[in-house]
């Protein structure tokens, strides 16, 4: 990483009205991370230190999340939408102060690896005034062409000032810029609007700076990774880049994903060497997966630790709050929230473990519900080391079953069992000898016969 001081400017003033939501639009998330989150967390990656992020009217939650993400970096509000270069200076009084390095990016293009963003910054520390990064888009009607001469970057024409001959250029603007500190108030100061959009052009930074005889050269990214998202099509797009290159990473990394295209994973998502993947599991924000462990088809994980060895699924759901311990095993049909389970215990079918403690080697039988809500509180359930719950019991909590206790199957457990104890808590059994016999025989001297 590099000594230089570095700056980025993130613009997030993007009306986001083909979004058509009430949600700013570089809030929108891909793997459950808003873009800005994505953008901010490449630009960290890549050594950036201090953040500056100019937003557009009514951008309430956006602060919200900023001083969350990126507390301390100052917000600026540029009030009308009058080009790049004009939303870049909002933020004047930051580019102001010192720095090397100073990045612009956007809100709304996610995929921005931090390799990229070091390759911008690499370029300025070898002297360019101006680094553009470029790429060569499928269709590139619509970009700023990218107009160059013996390896240096001339001038970028937006595609309605472009002549025919250079609206044939492939190599296109992406709009991710970096700029040398010394010079990017004097560059940026220096561009009028004269043009067929009537805006401020940041774009035109480049044959500015040419004419001051500084450097100014373009690097090319691949396309996939500068795609910035206007519409909840190229929002899902985006998702389907980032999944991609998450389970490949995840893969490369030791985890086996038997198959990868159905297995989601969040932004924040760790799975340690070893661990299996079955098709069809779903991971929401914060979860953590051991060496070793095994999630089975069809589940969906959030909020939970999974240790080594541990097994999940098929068809489990857990919630945030769940740890299971090493080599415990959950089930089909099992919903766990807020609770450990210990090492080696077994919560196997049909079952909902909510707010609880149980202890290691447990056997939690299948149909066993934890009643931890009276419509008011959350009590707490602990079940013992080496507990043995029966099939279709209810744990009323607060409860405690002691280490090594038996609950008899179908009880409804209100009470604390000590250790070792036997709980039965429902009904007993009732044998009548023949009655059914005699049932029958009167039923077919006096049943009426079906219609
Ligand atoms: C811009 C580039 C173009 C590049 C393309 C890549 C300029 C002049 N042109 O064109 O060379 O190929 O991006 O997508 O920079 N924004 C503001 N305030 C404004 C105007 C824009 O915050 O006043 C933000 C937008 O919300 C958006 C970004 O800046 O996130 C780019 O603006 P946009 O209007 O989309 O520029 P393009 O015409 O796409
Ligand atoms: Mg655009």
């Amino acid at each position: 990483m590099s000594d230089r001081s570095s700056l980025a400017v993130l613009l997030a003033a993007g009306e986001g009205t083909r979004m058509r939501s009430g949600l700013p639009k570089v809030l929108h998330p891909v793997a459950g991370l808003p873009m800005i989150g994505h953008v901010l967390a490449s630009a960290k990656c890549a050594g950036i230190e201090r953040f500056a992020v100019v937003v557009g009217p009514s951008a309430e939650g956006l602060r919200a999340f900023l001083a969350k993400r990126a507390p301390g970096a100052p917000i600026f509000e540029q009030t009308e939408r009058r080009g790049t270069a004009h939303a870049v200076l909002a933020a004047r009084a930051v580019l102001s102060e010192p720095a090397d390095d100073v990045l612009v990016l956007y809100g709304d293009t996610p995929l921005v690896r931090p390799e990229t963003l070091a390759r911008l910054r690499a370029e300025l520390a070898k002297g360019a005034a101006v680094v553009v990064l470029g790429f060569r888009p499928s269709d590139p009607a619509g970009y700023g062409r990218l107009l160059e001469s013996e390896g240096r970057l001339v001038a970028i024409r937006e595609e309605k000032d472009a002549t025919a001959e250079e609206r044939q250029i492939r190599f296109c603007n992406a709009g991710l810029m970096a700029f040398a500190g010394s010079s990017v108030l004097d560059l940026l100061g220096a561009i009028g609007n004269a043009n067929a959009k009537g805006e401020f052009y940041l774009t035109d930074a480049v044959e500015i700076a040419n004419q001051r005889g500084l450097a100014v050269i373009a690097i090319e990214a691949d396309a996939e990774e500068v795609g910035g998202v206007n519409t909840r099509v190229e929002l899902a797009a985006v998702e389907a880049i980032w999944q991609a290159r998450a389970r490949k990473a995840a893969m490369l990394a030791g985890v086996s994903l038997v198959a990868p295209d159905t297995v989601f994973l969040s932004h924040d998502t760790v799975l340690e060497a070893d661990v299996t993947i079955e098709p069809n599991v779903v991971f929401g924000p914060g979860v953590r997966v051991e060496s070793g462990a095994v999630i089975h088809a069809f589940s969906h994980l959030e909020g939970a630790r999974v240790e080594s060895g541990a097994a999940v699924g098929p068809f489990a759901r857990l919630r945030p709050g769940t740890a299971l311990g090493p080599k415990a095993k959950v089930g089909n049909f099992v919903e766990v929230k807020n609770a450990e389970i210990g090492a080696g215990a077994k919560v196997s079918h049909l079952t909902y473990i909510g707010d609880a403690k149980v202890g290691a080697e447990a056997n939690v039988g299948a149909g066993t519900i934890t009643c931890n809500y009276d419509g008011f509180d959350k009590a707490l359930t602990i079940i013992g080391e080496g507990a043995f719950i029966g099939s279709n019991s209810a744990l009323v909590a607060p409860v405690t079953i002691g280490d090594g206790a038996y609950v008899a199957s179908g009880s409804v457990v209100t009470e604390d069992v000590a250790p070792d104890a036997l709980a039965i808590a429902r009904a007993r059994q009732v044998e009548k000898p023949g009655w059914a016999e005699r049932f029958r025989a009167f039923k077919a001297t006096t049943a009426r016969k079906r219609v």
